[in-house]
């Protein structure tokens, strides 16, 4: 996607379609920017009625201008009660009909909104098209029908001041980490394996010099005595893996945030089997992995002065005649003796390993692990918030600024301290499934036990990573949910000199 900004109306460019933003003012349709002059000459009869500009209220106009056969009237509702998240979601529909019409080059007046700030407008409105400019297009073996075919390929905006440019190409660094998470959860998981996240964090070492790569192969995990990751392996025809990522923005300063990302690439829940009906979406169970993935990718491309870590504990939870048992105990890499009495709570092993490696190796000052863990978070939130446990207020706060910020929203959870007694074992040090009541608090309960007192917040997005139906700007299947939030927080960081 190119932008490209003019002045006004006067000098655009011809284009395949021009977007006109409006606003319902006391049950009147307004235009929502400086442009009555030029309805007036493009001769629109907004008073016809039947356009009521309400919030994602469109209205296509074929007419017969030298820069466009098409105007799409696109309606902002109340101006005074807009927000960055309104301009996003009416901003993807008016994409849905550029679609549909075959638009490739399009051009589009920005509103002038009092409530919200000019850089803010540019990025709702870019946010909006570019997240619902989206198609999986990657997959080698098949076609995802209802996706888009017909993308837009440029934009140009019109009006707006300085600096909207350098917004909406900063809007677009970010959407691509996004896409980017979107490709790996969608890819088919014969295809993305442990191998194939690898690859990938190579290619972005090879294109962004402040990426570093390191990847542990089965040989160097044995080493290392990952004894739990090693145990969700074992029935696995493919090698795990545990992909690191080492992104110097600041190297003033000795702060790391470590992000750690679930990377299970496929999800048969092992011995203890998955049912039909659970399994089918089991690729997307990489989808922390990706999330990572995309975050490192446009925090490269933006240059956050930030220091960050990532770290991949990647294998498939298959089934096999060697697969880890239920009943038997494994030896963590802390040390810590695990009772597994679920082969399907593996998540939270791999993760152990990897959180306890990521503290030892790296000592970062915060650690942030993303998991599509528990579907037990599907039942308490749904698909539009993501599961927040943490043991520190400071990087609540900040995540859920990042969350308002980028209507990816977190809702804290509660860490209930009673409900560990359930993760007591007779034979190990701790069990890996609890009580089956709170089994998201149970599960980040479990996680806790590798993180000791580090400053630590575990996002829960199995309920956010994939979706069945396209919600706002999120195509179904993939989201890339989680990628924009921790851009967000990681650039509230920066002023924090981490
Ligand atoms: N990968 C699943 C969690 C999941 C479920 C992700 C639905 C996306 C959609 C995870 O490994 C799992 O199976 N968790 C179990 C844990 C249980 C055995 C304690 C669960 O949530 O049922
Ligand atoms: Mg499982
Ligand atoms: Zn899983």
């Amino acid at each position: 996607m190119d932008f490209s900004a003019t002045a006004n109306l006067k000098s655009r460019k011809p284009s395949d379609l021009l977007i006109l933003p409006f606003f319902i003012l006391k049950g009147k349709v307004k235009a929502a920017a400086d442009f009555n002059d030029s309805l007036a000459a493009f001769n629109i009869p907004i008073d016809a009625q039947d356009f009521k500009a309400g919030q994602g209220e469109l209205q296509l106009l074929y007419v017969n201008h030298k820069q466009e056969k098409r105007i799409l009237m696109l309606g902002l509702g109340d101006g005074t009660s807009l927000t960055i998240e309104k301009l996003r979601c009416a901003y993807a529909s008016a994409a849905k009909t550029c679609h549909s019409k075959k638009v490739k080059a399009l051009s589009l007046l920005l509103p002038e909104i009092s409530s919200l700030s000019p850089d803010d407008i540019v990025r709702g409105v870019t946010e909006g098209l570019l997240l619902a400019n989206y198609s999986f297009t990657k997959n080698k073996h098949a076609t995802i029908k209802e996706q888009p075919r017909n993308l837009i390929h440029s934009i140009a905006l019109i009006g707006g001041n300085k600096s909207a440019l350098s917004i909406a190409k900063k809007s677009k660094l970010v959407c691509q980490g996004v896409y980017a998470a979107r490709d790996l959860v969608n890819g088919n998981a014969d295809d993305i394996t442990p191998q194939h996240l690898g690859a990938h964090a190579k290619q972005l070492a090879a294109q962004y010099p402040s990426i570093k790569t390191k990847i542990l192969g089965l040989k160097e995990i044995r080493k290392e005595k990952m004894g739990l990751l090693l145990a969700v392996s074992r029935a696995s025809a493919v090698d795990p893996a545990v992909i690191i990522l080492e992104y110097r923005g600041n190297p003033a300063s000795k702060k790391v945030v470590a992000l750690v990302g679930k990377g299970i690439t496929f999800d048969t829940g092992g011995l203890n089997l998955k049912p039909t009906g659970s399994m089918e979406t089991m690729r997307s169970d990489m989808g922390g992995a990706a999330t990572v993935l995309g975050t490192l990718q446009a925090i490269a491309a933006l240059g956050l002065k930030v220091n960050v870590v990532g770290v991949i504990p990647s294998t498939e939870n298959s089934i096999g005649s060697n697969s880890f048992k239920p009943g038997d105990v494994y030896l963590s890499y802390a040390g810590k003796s695990v009772e597994i009495g679920n082969t399907d709570a593996e998540g939270r092993l791999i993760l152990a390993d990897a959180i306890a490696y990521t503290i030892k190796r790296y000592a970062p000052s915060q650690l942030i692990d993303i998991a599509t863990l528990t579907g037990a978070i599907h039942i308490a939130l749904g698909p539009e918030a993501l599961g927040l446990f943490s043991n520190n207020d400071a990087m609540v706060e900040a995540l859920d600024a990042a969350g308002n910020d980028t209507f990816e929203r977190v809702w804290r959870m509660p860490l209930i301290r009673e409900y560990r007694d359930s993760l007591k074992s007779d034979i190990a040090d701790i069990k890996n499934i609890g009580m089956r009541g709170g089994s998201a608090i149970v599960a980040a309960l479990f996680l806790e036990e590798f993180v000791g007192k580090l400053p630590w917040a575990h996002l829960d997005i199995a309920s956010t990573a994939y979706y069945d139906e396209a919600r706002r700007y999120h195509p179904k299947l993939g989201t890339g949910f989680g990628v924009r939030l921790l851009v967000s927080y990681l650039s509230r960081q920066e002023s924090k000199k981490l």
